[in-house]
């Protein structure tokens, strides 16, 4: 039954022209068959989240033991409401996981591309293999003409060599459409980003193709911009290059703040309630990574470079990024007297609180940092359970500081800022407490006669309090 009235929903599309199609999934009663290529962070949460919406989806991934998971009940990450979501689209049957490019691609009306686009290891460019080699599948399963949506954050042109590859592939599945739709969901509130977008945007030589892609949002009530495939893809890496400058201007702030006496909590919150500068992505700490900030800098970067360009800010940034973590190390060792022969423990693997992903985590890069120096280091995360090889590796976070000199607090968990601190202290064979990532109150670590270092921290203060109004 669920069969044939897809047949027919795929036939009438066929009859329809493209501007019909804006009208078609604009109107709630109409179903949408998606299909994503790539099922990790992206392709994953996008997935379910359309299936939430309504519409019939097919997640394809070349990683087969990802996918027999997924269908037996096993999230391949750790994001929160993201289990629920795809275990209720599941059992109601518009959500299928599968390593078979036929299945997955019959009777698609929309395929995204979700794939990975790391740094390349010997260069600041894109390792565009996996975007081509999920296009070059597309061409070579797909049995009929859909709309090919790019959502892996890819340089610019991308979206034209795309086309041109499907059109020299299966020309007769012509004319394809390409449309650029970069993804902003941040990784431990993913649900809630694809639900509730700050905007959609989506780049496309041919408007009537955006609109049909945009019309799969249509229930969000989001703002969406419709342009060209270059802009649109330029907005990604745009957007990124400058939360990343936010975070390594304030970095430097706090380092002069460091030298000069001065607060940088308080000077954030003095500038932030500027609504010119926002508040959000000026907390000083340990710098960013993760899987895009370091990579989409690089990539923007070795972009203004190849044009001819002087990229000077996009490379001060990602200076001042590396720099921050030894600046850190450095703080550390004054304090402590010394790295070599110290036990010291680490608070947070993953990049980020409320996610499991260690791709280029600031904390794994400073404890390797503190291990190379001769430091013995013991590592806890609430989510991430192996820490890398170097570590050793603690069950609670309260294990990890038995008999360390030091505790470094690398990622801002709840789970951290709620400890008792007298509890640590009676644990520690020391009593430095790094904050480096200005998240914990200082009166209350130093109360349970523990030294508290923060970044660009002014030793005695507490946490910038709420204004008072005169
Ligand atoms: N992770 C984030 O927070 C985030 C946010 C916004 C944008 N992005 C961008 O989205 C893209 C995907 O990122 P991610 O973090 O989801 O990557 P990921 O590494 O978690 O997932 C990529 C998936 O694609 C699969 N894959 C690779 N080649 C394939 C192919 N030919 N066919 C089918 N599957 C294939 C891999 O097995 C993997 O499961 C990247 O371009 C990234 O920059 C990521």
């Amino acid at each position: 039954m669920r069969q044939s009235l897809n047949i027919n929903r795929r036939s009438t599309w066929l009859r329809r022209t493209l501007s019909d199609i804006t009208q078609k999934f604009a109107c709630e009663e109409e179903v949408a068959r998606i299909t994503i290529v790539g099922t990790g962070y992206v392709g994953l949460t996008t997935g379910a989240s359309f299936a939430e919406m309504g519409h019939d989806v097919r997640c394809i991934d070349i990683d087969s033991e990802k996918i027999r998971g997924l269908n037996h009940g096993r999230l391949p990450i750790f994001e929160r409401g993201l289990g629920d979501m795809i275990d209720h689209n599941q059992t109601l049957g518009r959500l299928i996981f599968t390593t078979d490019f036929d299945l997955g691609l019959k009777d698609a009306d929309f395929i995204f591309i979700a794939v990975g686009t790391p740094q390349l290891a010997d260069s600041s460019s894109v390792d565009m293999r996996f975007v081509f080699k999920a296009a070059r599948d597309i061409a070579e399963h797909a049995c009929a003409p859909a709309i090919v949506v790019n959502k892996s954050t890819s340089p610019i042109g991308t979206v034209r060599e795309i086309c041109n590859l499907l059109t020299s592939h299966r020309p007769e599945l012509g004319p394809w459409r390409v449309v650029s739709n970069p993804e902003f969901l941040r990784e431990g509130s993913a649900i809630d980003d694809c639900m509730r977008p700050a905007r959609i945007v989506l780049g496309c030589d041919d408007h009537h193709a955006a609109a049909a892609v945009g019309s799969l949002y249509e229930t969000l009530h989001s703002p969406v911009i419709i342009t060209d495939t270059n802009s649109a893809e330029m907005i990604k890496y745009a957007s990124n290059a400058f939360l990343a400058t936010k975070i390594s201007f304030i970095n430097e702030v706090a380092r002069i703040c460091h030298a000069l006496d001065a607060d940088v909590a308080t000077v954030a919150e003095g500038m932030g309630l500027d609504p010119r500068i926002g508040r959000e992505f000026l907390q000083a700490g340990l710098g960013y990574g993760g899987s895009c900030f370091p990579k989409d800098v690089a990539a923007l970067t070795d972009m203004a470079d190849r044009s001819g360009l002087h990229p000077q800010l996009l490379t001060a940034v990602t200076q001042i990024n590396e720099d921050q973590r030894h600046w850190v190390a450095e703080i550390l060792e004054t304090a402590l007297g010394g790295i070599s022969a110290r036990s010291i423990a680490v608070w947070g693997i993953a990049f980020k609180p409320c996610t499991d992903d260690t791709r280029k985590s600031a904390a794994i890069a400073l404890a390797d940092h503190l291990h190379t120096c001769g430091a013995a280091v013991t590592m806890f995360d609430p989510v991430v359970v192996e820490p890398p090889a170097f570590a050793e590796a603690a069950s609670t976070k309260l294990d990890a500081v038995a008999g360390a000199d030091a505790l470094i607090v690398a990622t801002e968990w709840e789970e951290f800022v709620t400890t008792e601190w007298a509890e640590v202290r009676r644990r520690m064979r020391g009593d430095l407490v790094f904050d480096t990532r200005n998240c914990l109150d200082p009166l209350l670590v130093q109360a349970a006669g523990l030294r508290y270092i923060g970044v660009g921290r002014k030793g005695a203060f507490s946490p910038a309090e709420d204004p008072v109004a005169v």
